[in-house]
């Protein structure tokens, strides 16, 4: 049982910080009942102000914002996954409901509903929004794309379509969004261009520089972000995309930071993860951990949250806790957002199956806070000594 001795942990933090930490969920007051005879029902109260304790809160302490990637599908009709969206966690990004197959199932017709209420969501709960995501190869609607690589449209047809499709979606949410993911996922592992429709329709990765300027037009005050995943490692991909933003910046393209996705797996070891965070960040960019999990080795279905190794936590903890440090101590990383806060939403155990991974974020399948979640609230409160993050925080640039 390792429990009590996090325990005292807790305590010694709390001490140092002044933040008490024990019980982390604050009830928030319910409506007031009706006075008898009430002609109209009484308005819903503001949203209470966010525990000291809480992920958002100590995140505040050090000019950071703590995100959450979320599953609109849960949003509103889960109680309890609605009030830990709002109660945690300082920025939200859509999980899925920004993404082209969603906002334009059939082509020429819209459908910005469920991100609306998102971003409604967000706006009452004082909570800023990752847009996520412009252009992608993936989750494409099936009139342009099935596959991401092969389409029955000309590349002139392709061409206009991201064009209007860049513009609309940024017009649409102007002015609500703090960071856009504008391109996600350009690159390969072995950092060649990686052969989409959009790189084959305009004969190289000019897509993108156009794609950023389109969207700085619909929305110049949005932050323009390039998006990928195993940037975290320095190796030929992220060379390769720190080579390429570099050209961008040279060219004065709009593009003002990289999101690193972070889905880390206690397989492999743990990435240089601040060094690359620090060498984008060298480059006159803001950078940000946009997609966040650690995951392991798991039982098989039903049991996919359920570590194989009754060690896992160790490392899951471990990993957890470098990756917050990584951007807490690299003053231009504005955003740490794990990607969903309950397994049982994790696209992880869906996605990585053969052999069977999962428990990977900071919430247990009852939405309890795992001794992950308890790791990153300390590191937090501990953060609120470090110099560089206090006075104007990064965060709210
Ligand atoms: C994932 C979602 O979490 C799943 O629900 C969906 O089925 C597939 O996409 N990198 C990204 C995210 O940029 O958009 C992906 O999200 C995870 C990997």
């Amino acid at each position: 049982m390792r429990r009590p001795k996090l325990a005292i942990g807790l305590v010694s933090v709390a001490l140092l910080s002044g933040v008490a930490l024990a019980g982390s969920a604050s009830a928030e007051p319910g409506p007031a009942p009706a006075p008898p005879g009430a002609p109209h029902p009484v308005p819903a109260p503001p949203p209470a102000p966010p525990a000291a304790d809480s992920l958002r809160a100590l995140g505040d302490r050090v000019g950071l914002r703590i995100g959450t990637a979320v599953n609109t599908d849960e949003l509103g009709s889960n109680a309890d996954y609605t009030r830990i969206t709002a109660e945690q966690f300082s920025s939200v990004t859509p999980e899925n409901v920004m993404k082209w197959q969603l906002v334009e199932p059939t082509r020429g017709t819209y459908d910005w509903a469920t991100a609306d209420r998102l971003v409604a969501f967000a706006k009452k709960n004082k909570q800023l929004v990752r847009g996520h995501t412009l252009v992608w190869h993936s989750q494409l609607p099936t009139w342009l794309s099935s596959d991401g690589t092969t389409t029955t449209l000309s590349n002139d047809e392709l061409k206009a379509l991201l064009k209007k499709h860049v513009q609309d979606q940024a017009k649409h949410f102007k002015g609500d969004i703090w960071q856009w993911d504008v391109v996600n996922e350009a690159f390969d592992d072995d950092g060649q261009p990686r052969q989409t429709v959009w790189y084959k329709a305009w004969g190289g990765l000019g897509y993108i520089a156009d794609a950023f300027r389109w969207a700085h037009e619909a929305d110049p005050k949005a932050l323009l972000f390039y998006n990928d995943y195993n940037l975290e490692f320095t190796g030929p991909k992220s060379n390769a995309v720190y080579d390429f933003v570099k050209t961008l910046k040279a060219q004065r393209v709009p593009i003002d930071g990289v999101g690193f996705q972070g889905h880390l797996d206690t397989q492999y070891g743990f990435p240089d993860l601040q060094n690359n965070l620090q060498r984008f960040a060298d480059l006159g960019l803001k950078v940000a951990e946009t997609e966040v999990d650690v995951r392991t080795f798991t039982e098989a279905a039903p049991n996919v949250n359920t570590p194989t190794s009754p060690l896992a936590s160790y490392a899951q903890e471990s990993y957890w806790s470098r990756a917050l440090k990584a951007c807490l101590a690299v003053r231009e990383c504005i955003s740490f957002t794990p990607w969903g806060f309950g397994d049982t939403y994790s696209w992880i155990p869906g996605w990585f199956n053969n052999p069977q991974e999962g428990a990977a974020l900071l919430y247990d399948a009852d939405l309890k806070p795992k001794s992950q979640y308890y790791v990153i609230q300390q590191d937090l409160a501990l953060a609120a000594g470090a110099p560089h993050r206090s006075g104007p925080g990064a965060g709210r640039h």
